[in-house]
Parts: C-alpha cells; sequence; structure tokens
C-alpha cells in the first residue's frame, strides 16, 4: 500500500477506491507523515502560522447534534463580545505579535450584516497590515460579498462531511448539506480565501464518507482544510459517543498535506486537547497553522464546544509562549506575519 501514498505524493490525486483504502487501514504511518513533513518543509520552511481566534458569541441557533453551543444546551451561559471587547482583543493580539484575527461564533443574528461589516473596516483601519477571517456560520452569498468589500480576507466554513447521509446523522433536519456546500462555493466566487474541513472520528463517520471529503477537497480547492478529532460534549445527543482518535487525525492530516501541499492546516485546540502533544504531533504530520485563544478569559469556559477544551484559563501571551516553546522544541518557530497561502515551493509567502 506504500504505493498509494507514492502515487498521492506525485499526482496528488486518488481514486475513491484508493482513499478508502488508505484511510481504513492506515498503513506506513511513519512512512506517509515523514513525506507530509517533506511537502510542508518546501513550501513553508519549518514556519508554523500563528492565528488569534476571538470567540465573540456562543449564541448559535442551530442545533448540531456534537456541539456544546447548540442551541438547546440550556445549561450554557450566554455571552456575545461587543465591538469595544472585540477591538482591544485585536489591540492586545496585535501588540503580542498577531497579524491575523479570526472572528469566530456561533450563528447570532444579533450581529448584522452591516454591523459585522463596520466592524471589519474598523479592525482593516486600525491594522491594516492584518488578515481578518470570519467563522461565523451559513450566511449567504450577499453577506460574503459585503464582508469581502469592507476588508475580511479569509472564511472559514467546515463543509463537516461530504457524505449527505452521514450529514443527516450529524445534524437534525432543518439543517441542510446542499445549502452549507452551497454557502462555501459562494465564499470561493468571492474572493474570500476559503477554508473548510471536518471532524474526525464523528459518529456514523466511516473510510468512504472520509474519502468523499478528499474528493470534495480536491474538487473545491480550498486555502484552507482544519481538521481535528470529534471530543464529545456532556450537554449534546452525542455524549455517550466515542471521540475521534490521534492516530485518525494525524493521518488525515497527513493525507491532507500530500492531497494539496500548500494548504494551510491547523492543528486544532481539539488535537491538543486529546492529547498534551496533540499540537506538536499535528506539525510533525505536516499541519502548519496553531490558533492560540484571544478570547478574554472570562467567557472562554462558556465557549465549550467539547469537553476538557485546554486553554480556557491562560492569557493570550502565556498560550503564546507555550505555543512557541512547544514549536521550538520541534525545531519549528512561529512567524508572525500574515501568513497567506504559500505560492509556489520555495520558501513561505510573506505578502502583507
Ligand atoms: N458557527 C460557525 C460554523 O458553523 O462554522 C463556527 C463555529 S463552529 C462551533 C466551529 C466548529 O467546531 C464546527 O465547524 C465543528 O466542526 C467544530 N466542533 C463543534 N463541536 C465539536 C466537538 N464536539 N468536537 C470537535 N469539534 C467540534
Ligand atoms: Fe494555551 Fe499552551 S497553548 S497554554
Amino acid at each position: 500500500m506504500r504505493s498509494l501514498i507514492d502515487k498521492l505524493a506525485a499526482g496528488h490525486s486518488l481514486t475513491k477506491g484508493e482513499w478508502t483504502v488508505l484511510i481504513a487501514n492506515q498503513p506506513d504511518r511513519e512512512y506517509l507523515a515523514a513525506k507530509a513533513r517533506q511537502a510542508a518543509r518546501r513550501y513553508y520552511g519549518n514556519a508554523v502560522f500563528i492565528r488569534g481566534l476571538i470567540e465573540f458569541t456562543n449564541y448559535c441557533k442551530n442545533n448540531c447534534y456534537y456541539c456544546g453551543i447548540r442551541r438547546d444546551n440550556r445549561r450554557v451561559a450566554r455571552y456575545r463580545l461587543s465591538k469595544e471587547d472585540i477591538l482591544a482583543c485585536c489591540k492586545e493580539g496585535y501588540g503580542l505579535g498577531f497579524r491575523t484575527f479570526v472572528l469566530q461564533g456561533g450563528e447570532d443574528a444579533y450581529y448584522t450584516d452591516s454591523m459585522l461589516a463596520g466592524l471589519i473596516s474598523q479592525i482593516k483601519s486600525s491594522y491594516p497590515d492584518c488578515a481578518i477571517t470570519l467563522s461565523i456560520g451559513e450566511r449567504g452569498r450577499e453577506s460574503y460579498k459585503l464582508f469581502f468589500e469592507a476588508g475580511a480576507d479569509r472564511y472559514l466554513l467546515r463543509h463537516e462531511t461530504a457524505d449527505p447521509a452521514h450529514y443527516k446523522i450529524l445534524h437534525p433536519k432543518e439543517m441542510d448539506f446542499e445549502g452549507r456546500m452551497q454557502c462555501l462555493k459562494d465564499i470561493k466566487e468571492t474572493g474570500l480565501k476559503t477554508g473548510c474541513g471536518f471532524m474526525v472520528g464523528s459518529p456514523g463517520q466511516t473510510a468512504e464518507c472520509l474519502a468523499e471529503d478528499m474528493l470534495f477537497i480536491a474538487r473545491l480547492s480550498p486555502h484552507m482544510v482544519g481538521i481535528g478529532p470529534f471530543v464529545p460534549h456532556h450537554e449534546t445527543p452525542f455524549a455517550g459517543e466515542a471521540g475521534g482518535t490521534v492516530e485518525q487525525t494525524l493521518y488525515l492530516i497527513s493525507l491532507l498535506r500530500l492531497l494539496k501541499p500548500d494548504l494551510l492546516i491547523p492543528a486544532t485546540t481539539a488535537l491538543g486537547t486529546i492529547d498534551p502533544k496533540g499540537r506538536e504531533k499535528g506539525v510533525l504530520a505536516g499541519a502548519n497553522v496553531v490558533m492560540p485563544n484571544l478570547s478574554p478569559i472570562g467567557v472562554r469556559k462558556q465557549y465549550e464546544l467539547y469537553d476538557n477544551k485546554i486553554c480556557t484559563g491562560d492569557e493570550a501571551a502565556e498560550c503564546l509562549n507555550c505555543l512557541k516553546g512547544r514549536m521550538e522544541g520541534i525545531g519549528y518557530r512561529i512567524v508572525t506575519d500574515r501568513g497567506d497561502p504559500a505560492e509556489g515551493p520555495g520558501g513561505i509567502s510573506c505578502t502583507t
């Protein structure tokens, strides 16, 4: 099966059957990880980009079966950050060296398109050398266009699964697979740099589902793919389900790296939650982004998508220093430019 890994590394594409075989059997782990590391090094050297994550609302109209901030979880204290709070997070982050801010939240109509556009242009005018990533769910073509025109650079919307039957296992009836896929197309066409992604080991996920994810990613050709293990949350319908494993997540990170060598792939907080060395292992499997939390400490625990989320009590500066040390410990270095996708092998892109 090593020949399948070689085929992927050389041609960046496999058939559904070939993906399924690799994902179901996960052969030659070390060999695959080494190839993925090599590919990442060709494009990005030993750079790991940082993104400052600002979780600005935990109100959500959706009821995804896996998510701790789902609408029906009455046990979570809901919060919304004001414009001033968000700007204060950016100010702190900028001082620490962050040049990308990721505004993430539940699907919360309180923040209208025009409010968000105003916020985006204010952040952009205060920090013109920074990139803004939005991760606020399904909005619609016109909204994405407005955000782009206001100065947003990137949009992260995990597709969650590319298999419609699996989507139904993860979501209640009112949530629509086609609608989510359409949003991703709209985001990409708007001109926003696009990120998709999925959880690894979510209930009902099979090797065939993951093969579909790979084919979908090949078709969409996003700039970023965020994947992390599914971690159960005790106040959700999936409380009693098994979570995703470190090994499976690392294997998929490496496959993604070989599928699209210039991808931005985060070593996620969820991976760091299920393994104390998860983020280091993620980078050694081919990831090249980490996303420390810039949200005010007072609200961190309320943005608990899954149980035992790490870093909920640490200042942004502590997290940053901790991650710098962790990355240096494995021979990588955190870089503080915007971290746009590489424009070809041979070095990191440092555009403004
Ligand atoms: N509301 C926005 C959206 O839908 O894209 C952004 C926030 S959403 C909570 C961010 C991501 O967290 C989801 O796309 C999902 O993949 C991930 N997530 C939610 N619950 C999780 C869990 N229990 N374990 C791991 N990841 C989870
Ligand atoms: Fe937050 Fe280590 S990254 S404490």
